[in-house]
């Protein structure tokens, strides 16, 4: 197995999560993983930005109506810290689909609609790092010791 490396991912907390009173229990989800929470905050999608951040999406025919959908509310988005943080958050969130995700994953449990999927995560450590500088700026992303780091970590300090 390749060495398990520290990453950063994005996730966006869709309009439905907020409207569906799901935030908490999606945070939650990723704090008992293990996952270290080092941005978060509340904003309201702009045209631009829902542009940028879906452009490789602006020719499909849902484009339109996903754009309606990121703005139909605020959003709430994250920065998650944590070994191979991009991967084991985007399998507690399940494939794009909540009718073909897993019970157990966020989509499998709340979603069963392809738009309205609660949840966006980063895909890979390039898409990460250019969606992280995307919403946040550096100085709203912290740097800090979770206290159950050498418990969580504990395979990444030499214990077979
Ligand atoms: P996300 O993981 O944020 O990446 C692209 C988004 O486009 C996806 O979640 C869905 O919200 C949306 N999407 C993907 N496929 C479809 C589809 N077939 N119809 C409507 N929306 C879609």
């Amino acid at each position: 197995m390749a060495h398990a490396k520290e990453e950063q991912t994005l996730i966006i907390m869709k309009p439905d999560a907020l409207q569906r009173n799901l935030l908490g229990e999606i945070i939650h989800r990723f704090e008992r993983k293990g996952l270290k929470i080092v941005g978060l905050k509340m904003m309201q999608l702009a045209d631009v930005l829902v542009d940028e951040h879906y452009a490789h999406h602006k020719e499909k025919p849902f484009f339109a109506g996903l754009k309606k959908f990121m703005k139909a509310s605020p959003v709430v988005v994250v920065v998650l810290s944590g070994i191979n943080a991009i991967g084991a958050t985007r399998l507690i969130v399940g494939p794009t689909r909540g009718y073909e995700a897993d019970a157990g994953s966020i989509r499998g449990d709340f979603a069963l609609s392809g738009q309205s999927n609660i949840v966006h995560a980063s895909d890979s450590l390039e898409a990460a790092a250019e969606e992280i500088k995307r919403f946040f700026t550096r100085d709203e992303l912290f740097d800090y010791k979770r206290n159950d780091f050498d418990f969580v970590h504990s395979d990444e300090l030499g214990e077979e």
